[in-house]
Parts: C-alpha cells; structure tokens; sequence
C-alpha cells in the first residue's frame, strides 16, 4: 500500500479538529471521508478539513471501500464498537485512548485486529512526540543513571459540568481515564509495570473522579507519585530523579518541547526539541509507515503496551471503587 494512504475521521469533536489540521500537513495522507452523527456536521467538518466525502452516520465511513484507515475520535464508552466496526469492515484503526473501557474491551479490540489482519493503534502521541524520543535516548545512553523515582501530574480546572464528555459517567468521564492516563503510561514507558499499586480518589457527584492520586512501586525498590485532577490547574510536569542526575519534562509534559537534564556536578542542559504541527504530526507519519509495511502494530506502541496500560488503569479503578456500565461484561 505505497503512496497516499486514505483516512477516514470518525467523530468530529475538539480533538478530531487538531488531528485533521496536522493530517493536512502529512505528505501521504489524505483525507478523504468523514463521519458524524448529524450530516450537517460532517459536511461542516469535512468542508473545513476539504474531505472529498462526509457522511451522517458511522457505519458508511467503515464502509466506504476507498477509506484505508480510520481515526477514531469519539468519547471513550464507544472507543470498542466503533473499532470492531471499522477493523470488521476492512480498515485499519488509529483511536484515540483510552483504548477501551477496561481490559476485556482491548482484549476484544486487539483479537480482532489479529483475526483481520489489521492495524490497530492506541492513539498514545506522546510516545512520537520527538522530545519523548530525545527523553528514551537520553535515558538509554545512561545519563541519569538507573532510574529512582518518577514523579508527574496532569490537571486543569475543568468547571464542573455532569453532562460534559469529562464528568458523565455515561461518556467514561473522570479525571483518571482521561488525563491521569498520561502520567500512568509515562510510568509504564521507563519504568514497566509496577508490582504495588495504591491510590486514592475524590469522587463527583456524577460518580467519577474528580482526582485521583496514585503510588507505584517497583520489585527493585523504585516509586513513582503519579496525580490527575479536573479540579484545579497543576504544573503538568514530569520529573525523573536517577542515581547520576534528573530530568524535568516540561508543561505540558505528555507533549512537551523543553526538557531539561541535569546530571549531578555539571550545570543543566536544556533541550529545545520542537514537534510538528499540534503534535499529532508524528503519531500519523507511524500509523501511516505501519501501514505501508503490512504491519498490524506499532513496535513503538504496540498492542501489548495497551494491555498493560488499561489493565494498569483497571487496578487503579479497583483501588479507588470506580466502576463503569459494562464492566462485568455485559
Ligand atoms: N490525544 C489527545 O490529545 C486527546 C485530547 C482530547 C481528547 N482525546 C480523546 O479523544 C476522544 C474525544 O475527545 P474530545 O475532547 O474530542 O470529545 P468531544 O469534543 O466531546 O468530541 C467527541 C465526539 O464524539 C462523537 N460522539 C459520538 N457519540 C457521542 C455522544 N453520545 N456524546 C458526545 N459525543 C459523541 C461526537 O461527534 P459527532 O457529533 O460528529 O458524531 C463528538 O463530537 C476521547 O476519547 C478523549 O480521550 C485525546
């Protein structure tokens, strides 16, 4: 599949606008359809982003048989249909995260992309973020020694809202699955999975968490102060402590373009490490490089790194007693 590679947007909320701004800036990438829930949008949506196509319900974006991959861009609750939908009708899949609601929906999402033979992606941009690519070479050439400790938070005053996408328990809201997710997975990229977890939550009347603070701990000793809030606006930093020196990941860390590395008796360094467009530049350029080499997962966010990730995120629920519809299975 050289060449231009055809995308379908699927949902057209806040984020789907920034993924289609960098979309146009992606040499080969086209958009060529969109979907919405109302036929109005879509043809707003597609009129603004020059989509050749747009349709008013989901199903004839999987189905239309020029779309090559699909971006998923709807609240989490419908992250697993819609991906089922579309890898069913024969497209590839980048979605946005969470993957699924709990393990048992990526577990669904992730075998049906290796029984159809196609990509599927958790749309994790920070991982291709090129300053993140800086922080694993960094880390990997051994500057700040063995990592100790991580210490990250994400959190913005949000204005309560219990219909909004980000307090309806029906939607998936709460501040862990959507923001909280960030630091947890920074946690999992250096560090791995942990072997304890603790966590506490101050919960919204609509029944999620408003914050949520978790603690990981490491077979060798290692911890990480992990802090998610809708409640009030915090650094959205991170800090990695090691036993030569540090790094700080700079605001807003999940996307950041400054870190700064310190390695202990020298003075810091700070490294400027732009990215492309709103960032979602480079998350596209590997979806659209997978796809081209018939690959059905990223090696850089595979399939597992999911599982590990929504299972970490599930412990934490357990923690904090937050439970969603479906997630006994029904
Ligand atoms: N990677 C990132 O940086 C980033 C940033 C923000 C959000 N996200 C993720 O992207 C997803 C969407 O977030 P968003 O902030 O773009 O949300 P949003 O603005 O509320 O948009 C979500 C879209 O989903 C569609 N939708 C389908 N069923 C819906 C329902 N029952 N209620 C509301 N919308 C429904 C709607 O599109 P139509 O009306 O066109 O059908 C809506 O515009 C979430 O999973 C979130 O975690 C990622």
């Amino acid at each position: 599949m050289a060449g231009i590679i055809k995308w379908g947007i699927l949902g057209t909320g806040k984020i789907a606008h920034k993924f289609a701004a960098d979309l146009r800036l992606v040499q080969q990438a086209e958009l060529r359809a969109v979907a919405s829930r109302s036929i109005e949008k879509a043809a707003r949506f597609g009129a603004e982003f020059h989509a050749a196509k747009y349709y008013g319900t989901y199903l004839e974006l999987a189905n239309d048989p020029e779309i090559d991959v699909v971006y998923i861009a709807t609240p989490h609750v419908f992250h697993c249909e819609n991906t089922l939908m579309c890898l069913k009708a024969g497209k590839s899949v980048l979605c946005e995260k969470p993957l699924g609601m709990n393990a048992r929906e990526v577990g669904a999402m992730i075998r049906e992309s290796k029984s159809s033979n196609l990509f599927l992606m958790e749309a994790l941009w920070t991982r291709f973020i090129p300053a993140t690519e800086k922080l694993i070479e960094v880390i990997e050439k051994g500057v700040v020694g063995e990592i100790t400790r991580l210490q990250s938070d994400f959190g913005y005053a949000a204005g309560y809202d219990p219909e909004s996408r980000l307090f309806n328990k029906k939607l998936g809201g709460g501040a862990l699955l959507d923001i909280g997710l960030y630091p947890v997975y920074l946690s999992l990229l250096l560090m791995g999975m942990p072997a304890s977890i603790r966590a506490s939550a101050i919960l919204t009347k609509s029944g999620v968490d408003a914050s949520c603070v978790i603690h990981f701990g490491y077979e060798n000793g290692t911890q990480a102060d992990l802090e998610a809030t809708l409640q009030e606006n915090m650094p959205i930093e991170a800090l990695i402590k090691g036993t030569k020196g540090s790094i700080k990941m700079h605001k807003r860390f999940h996307h950041t373009e400054k870190l700064t590395v310190t390695e202990f008796g020298k003075s810091a360094e700070i490294l400027k490490i732009p990215y492309r467009g709103n960032g979602y530049f480079h998350e596209i350029e590997e979806v659209i490089s997978c796809i081209q080499n018939h690959e059905i997962q990223s090696l850089k966010m595979p399939h597992s790194t999911s599982m590990d990730l929504i299972s970490t995120l599930d412990k934490i629920r357990k923690e904090i007693d937050l439970t969603y519809e479906g997630d006994d299975g029904e």
